[in-house]
């Protein structure tokens, strides 16, 4: 099948078989909030608030990619943002339910970088540079919330907290694979379609500007070593490669063997260092 059609079956698939979640449909009820929230209560508060970042993310796409494909509209406005939201708002709600303040979220601030590039996407050639730049953080951020909904899930278990696990975390881990595939499906596509220097531009700009999902400041990056921490991640180079496992497939195929790029790894470590600097402090 033709990889455009493919793409969007997917997403019409998506459209029909995953409706956002629904608040009423969820039982918050918490065995032991005070023992919920020590463990897990920043883990919350990390996911609820990339989760209702959606918006931002939003504002950021169409700056960036001031021309998209349809189907890339498609996805992001008839599917992703509106389950994404449902996502923040199903675990803030969680956060208030076991006596937590909501997360603070920035739904609004577009970086100076990405404006920049959305200036310079007005030319179609670096708009696609844009668009795999774009395609890349999707898949590592989808991923990454893949990994960490399922870690969450059976850490929520293990403390006995199964209603949230079954009906909070649960439903929400269903629908990010989902989004996972629409980014690898639109990467490869787009990649076997660059030209030398645009692929070269996408490993620079990558190698630049990679950061963990979430992170937009050092705060957040030892927030998100804490949560890797919460989370039982092991702090080895395992986790990193996962998270980035198509990518290193397609911008890094010419240096055979390599198992995750040195950006990569390098943001992974430095959450861990910086959580334990703040840890000691
Ligand atoms: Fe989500
Ligand atoms: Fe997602």
């Amino acid at each position: 099948m033709h990889s455009a059609t493919r793409l969007r079956d997917h997403v019409d698939r998506l459209a029909v078989e995953h409706p956002p979640l629904r608040l009423d449909a969820v039982d918050f009820t918490v065995r032991d909030a005070a023992a919920l929230d020590h463990r897990f209560g920043h883990v919350l508060d990390y996911m609820a608030r990339v989760e209702l970042e959606v918006d931002r993310n939003v504002l950021e796409l169409t700056t960036m990619l001031p021309d998209p494909p349809e189907v890339d509209r498609y996805f992001y406005a008839d599917v992703w943002q509106p389950q994404e939201l449902q996502h923040g708002l199903i675990l803030d709600r969680l956060q208030e339910h076991i006596g937590r303040a909501p997360a603070v979220t920035d739904t609004d601030t577009v970086s100076a970088k990405l404006r920049v590039l959305g200036v310079l996407a007005h030319a179609d050639s670096f708009q696609d540079v844009c668009r795999m730049l774009y395609y890349l953080t999707g898949m590592a951020t989808e991923r990454s919330a893949v990994l960490a909904y399922n870690l969450l899930h059976k850490g929520l278990l293990e403390i006995g907290e199964a209603a949230i696990a079954h009906t909070v975390v649960g439903p929400i881990k269903r629908q990010e694979p989902g989004h996972f595939v629409f980014y690898q499906l639109s990467a490869r596509g787009l990649w076997a379609e660059l030209a030398p220097w645009q692929r070269w531009l996408v490993r620079r700009l990558r190698t630049l500007s990679f950061g963990p999902v979430g992170v937009n400041d050092r705060s957040q990056h030892a927030d998100f070593g804490e949560v890797m921490d919460a989370l039982g991640i092991p702090t080895d180079d395992d986790f990193a490669a996962q998270v980035v496992r198509t990518e290193t497939e397609l911008l890094w195929a010419h240096r055979r063997g390599m198992a995750v790029p040195g950006y990569v790894r390098t943001a992974f470590r430095e959450a861990t260092e910086l959580a334990r600097e703040r840890a000691a402090a």
